[in-house]
């Protein structure tokens, strides 16, 4: 599919690479045109470079993956674009530990936008989404979406299996403050140094919610 991408940064190197090798289209975009194509030409596959707008019109699906302190000049550049289009959002508050629901970037990105918000990959450090692909003890990385509309999370969970990974119904778009926190809160553990993932048990040991006891 035709994937814009509306960034050119190391989220969207790391998952537009992956993307064109899967064998997608990919427009990256950025504030600077120079400097956006000298990043397009080093991705592999035939990367496209275009302004916002022009990324955001590429697009079948468009992903924002910019700077929080970034995202209303992107989006109201974008013009009518992104309207009715699914929108895969990858952004994080630009500090962790101040992240406020009342301002969630997917609200506003849907908002402005008007497009169809599935929230996913912001979850791991950019580095994993450089992973071919990311496994850890055997186990593909889970990758939770958050979004309402079916044919924008069915466009998400490709993106996701395309990665080689796992996507993973996280509900909709009334529990992406939920995701959103969650990465705040585990991005603070890291950030002090402790490995994040010991901190929840195995599904067996999680209780019987619907999982046969001793499973
Ligand atoms: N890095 C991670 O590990 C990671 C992981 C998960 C989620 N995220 C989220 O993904 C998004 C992109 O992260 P990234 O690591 O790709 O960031 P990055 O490498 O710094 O790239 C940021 C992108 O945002 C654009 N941008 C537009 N307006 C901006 C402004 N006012 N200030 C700064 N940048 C602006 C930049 O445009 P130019 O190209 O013109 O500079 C650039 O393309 C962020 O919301 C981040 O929280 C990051």
């Amino acid at each position: 599919m035709r994937i814009g991408i509306l960034g050119a940064g190391g989220m969207a190197g790391a998952l537009g690479t992956q993307w064109a090798g899967a064998g997608h289209e990919i427009m990256i975009s950025g504030r600077d045109a120079a400097a956006t194509a000298v990043r397009a030409a080093r991705m592999a596959g035939g990367v496209r470079a275009g302004s916002w707008a022009e990324a955001a019109a590429f697009g079948e699906v468009v992903v924002v993956a910019v700077r929080e302190a970034g995202l209303v000049d992107v989006l109201t550049a974008c013009g009518g674009a992104l309207r009715g289009k699914p929108l895969v959002d990858v952004t994080n508050a630009a500090d962790p530990s101040a992240y406020d629901p009342a301002r969630s970037p997917a609200l506003l990105i849907g908002g402005l936008s008007g497009g169809h918000v599935v929230k996913a990959f912001n979850l791991c450090h950019v580095d994993v989404w450089r992973m071919t692909p990311p496994v850890f003890g055997g186990r593909p990385l889970a990758v939770p979406l958050c979004g309402d509309d079916p044919a924008a999370l069915a466009a998400a969970r490709t993106l996701v299996s395309d990665l080689g990974c796992t996507p993973l119904d996280g509900g909709g778009l009334a529990r992406v403050t939920q995701l959103e926190a969650t990465a705040a809160f585990m991005i603070g553990l890291w950030f002090g140094g402790a490995d994040a993932q010991a901190v929840l048990p195995p599904l067996h040991r999680s209780g019987a919610h619907g999982v046969r006891p001793g499973a």
